[in-house]
């Protein structure tokens, strides 16, 4: 086992039973991703680092016809994933697979090389080489996708003595907000073909970012 599989793992072996009804009120904005997402017909969707599935359920259910696959590094959350996704009858059209996020290969996974749309939410502020996920999301979105990302910002319009006591409640568990996630944006949809769009909300709190890939 990797040593991100295990740190995960022993991270969410017990949070992963509260984690839905706790996190509700601080992973804010990810239903405003779900929403703002706009899947085509018929179309995929990969959420990485899908935690309890509880993203890949609610994508599921606003988009009836698409396809949806998740990885996660953890398998305790995997294991809670596979249960959502039973319990919500979708076991047909959601996908899970063990993998580490900064070296996946959709194609032995899921036998799909690129998706329509690509999700990343609250993933990459717990995954030390974060740039390197997103290089690898945006090398698997299929012409005319799109990739969201959702995450904690760096808080420039908190106030410091706020700021400090946030980020030392996160770094309790294992989060580190990515002041520069959206310059990282920017710099992936550099490449012939891309663009990006970058929110703010909440005085920096989160950032919603899209990096787009021409059809
Ligand atoms: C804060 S949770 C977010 C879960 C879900 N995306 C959500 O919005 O509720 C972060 C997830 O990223 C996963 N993760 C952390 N490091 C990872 C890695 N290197 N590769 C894949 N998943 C990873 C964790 O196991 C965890 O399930």
């Amino acid at each position: 086992m990797s040593e991100a599989a295990s740190l995960m793992d022993r991270m969410y072996r017990r949070q992963r039973h509260v984690y839905d009804a706790s996190r509700k009120f601080y992973l804010l904005g990810r239903d405003a991703v779900i929403a703002d997402l706009a899947v085509p017909p018929g179309g995929s969707v990969l959420e990485i680092g899908c935690g309890t599935g509880r993203n890949l359920v609610a994508v599921a259910k606003a988009y009836p016809d698409a396809v949806c696959h998740g990885l996660d590094v953890s398998a305790a959350m995997l294991d809670t994933a596979a249960r959502a996704v039973a319990r919500a009858s979708l076991a047909g059209r959601i996908r899970l697979a063990q993998a580490d996020a900064t070296a996946f290969d959709p194609q032995p996974l899921f036998g799909r090389a690129a998706f329509d749309r690509i999700v990343i939410s609250y993933a990459l502020s717990m995954i030390p080489p974060w740039e390197q996920v997103l290089a690898r999301a945006v090398a698997h979105l299929a012409p005319g996708g799109a990739l969201h990302v959702v995450d904690f910002g760096g808080q420039a319009g908190l106030p410091a003595p706020a700021r400090a006591v946030l980020n030392r409640w996160l770094g309790a568990f294992s989060v580190t907000p990515r002041a520069t996630l959206p310059a990282a944006l920017a710099q992936v949809a550099a490449a012939p073909g891309f663009q990006a769009r970058v929110r703010q909300r909440f005085g920096g709190y989160t950032v919603h970012g899209v990096v787009t890939r021409r059809p």
